[in-house]
């Protein structure tokens, strides 16, 4: 056959020209994948000879040639021909060209068909992994970051408003929740592409007396999956994989609006370090968190990638569709995207700087005990909540019209909007034992905190030896 001929072009008498085989190619997005999709063709030639499919020698003459076509990619040496279509074709072609004959063996009982969704799956399952493992080394700078700044106080908002002081460390544990479902999300993807579809043949299974559990076991899936037809037409494990990406990246965007913000000028709470600051070609006073901007920027195309690989997969009849080609390019941009933004972000957190003072200070005014003083007459004078907080808003009215805090009013003055306040009243508008106040499970009190970190650390650990198992 013409050696420019696409390998299928058998019954054709004709061909597209170059410009639409061109078009037609995934060479340059699926080449990533070489390495699985020789393990794939190895593991399938191994199970051809113990099935007496093919002979011994056959089996180890293609063994041998990808053995050193993965040589010649590691060395930089093997000629990538984009007159290829695709990973598959340009590894086959190349070991038949190596090894004559017996390379054209390689493709009895197979399909590209569960020949690409072998490879997307074990690519998928390596890279879900190696998130994992980022994940846990955020979560894990996350937990450091809680543990050095558990008596830090900084006010806490809803709505961007000061809402209640809470300690620095409960907003670093909740970010670490996050993070932590997220872990489990990724681990979910990694299970769900752990099933071999090799065996699956075009779509109906094949004629050959395969044995499908050596493939999968040769290639550490865990499970062989149960329908040909599902098996070659499914992407739901990238689906899987790329909406664990979006949630995880929401995540490190609101963590980084939070970082953005709180490193201003105006916040001042945060200091980025150097290491992870950039200036301005222009206003040299600047010290820009770009590398904040950038994750949250990259948001839009994670979500992006989620919405493509919806909408490409939507609408296909079954089983395979050459629309399914346009899979790996979202799913690889969602996968490089959220690997490197969390590893960004570990660095970055680790590198922060606590202005323990301003964010004091700011914890102070802003009426942040107010919900403390409703709640002191509750607890001292069995009044109503709402009737203390009625009491308490004019409290509030009254300071804000003349530029006051709750803290500067004397007793008098307090007790001149009820008569029920007592010299104690001081005492619980100190903004530290605000803090210690709140100290329901799950709350900011010193104690809380410990119990969270408590439990955060044995999650974090387990999911530590959960990984170690995968
Ligand atoms: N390059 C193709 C893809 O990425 C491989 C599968 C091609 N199968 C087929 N029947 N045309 O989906």
């Amino acid at each position: 056959m013409n050696s420019k001929k696409p390998a299928w072009s058998g019954r054709f008498s004709d061909v597209p020209s170059e410009e639409l085989l061109a078009f037609g190619a995934s060479l340059s997005i699926d080449k990533r994948m070489w390495r699985q999709d020789i393990a794939g063709s190895i593991a399938h030639a191994k199970m051809l000879a113990r099935q007496g499919v093919l002979a011994q020698r056959e089996a180890d003459a293609i063994e041998a040639g990808l053995q050193q076509i993965t040589h010649q990619i590691e060395s930089n040496e093997f000629e990538w021909n984009l007159a290829d279509e695709d990973v598959h074709m340009a590894i086959e072609r190349a070991l038949t060209k190596l090894i004559g004959e017996d390379g054209a063996r390689l493709h009895t009982g197979r399909s590209r068909n569960d020949q690409v969704a072998t490879d997307t799956r074990l690519y998928m399952k390596e890279r879900t992994l190696a998130i994992a493992r980022a994940l846990n080394a955020l979560r894990l700078a996350l937990i450091e970051l809680a543990e050095n700044n558990s008596s830090v106080i900084v006010p806490g908002y809803t709505h961007l408003q000061k809402a209640q002081p809470i300690s620095l460390a409960h907003y670093y544990l909740a970010y670490s929740q996050m993070f932590a479902r997220d872990f489990k999300r990724f681990v979910a993807a990694y299970e769900a592409a752990d099933w071999s579809p090799l065996g699956s043949a075009a779509l109906a299974g094949t004629s050959y007396p395969l044995d499908r559990d050596f493939t999968a076991r040769e290639l550490g899936f865990s499970k062989v999956t149960v329908n040909a037809l599902d098996a070659v037409s499914d992407r739901d494990f990238l689906l899987d994989a790329v909406y664990a990406a979006s949630v995880c990246q929401v995540h490190l965007s609101r963590l980084s609006e939070e970082l953005i913000l709180w490193t201003t000028e105006e916040f001042g709470f945060l200091q980025l370090s150097e290491r992870y600051s950039t200036g301005s070609s222009i206003m040299p006073q600047k010290k820009n968190a770009d590398f904040a901007e950038l994750i949250r920027g990259k948001t839009g195309r994670v979500v992006g990638d989620l919405n493509a690989l919806l909408v490409t997969l939507k609408g296909l009849p079954l089983a395979y569709n050459k629309d399914m080609q346009e899979d790996k390019e979202p799913a690889f941009d969602a996968m490089d995207t959220i690997e490197q933004c969390i590893k960004v972000m570990t660095g970055m957190i680790a590198g922060l700087t606590p202005n323990e003072e301003r964010m004091k200070a700011a914890s102070t005014g802003g009426f942040m005990a107010a919900t403390d003083l409703a709640d002191y007459l509750v607890e001292k004078c069995h009044l109503p909540f709402r009737q203390a907080y009625e009491i308490v808003g004019s409290v509030v009215l009254s300071c804000e019209r003349q530029g006051r805090k709750l803290q500067d009013l004397s007793i008098d003055e307090l007790q001149g909007f009820f008569a029920g306040f007592g010299r104690d009243v001081e005492i619980a508008l100190r903004i530290d034992k605000v803090v210690e106040a709140r100290s329901t499970e799950g709350g900011t009190s010193s104690k809380a905190i410990a119990i969270q970190l408590e439990k955060t650390k044995q999650a974090y650990s387990l999911d530590e030896q959960q990984l170690a198992l995968l």
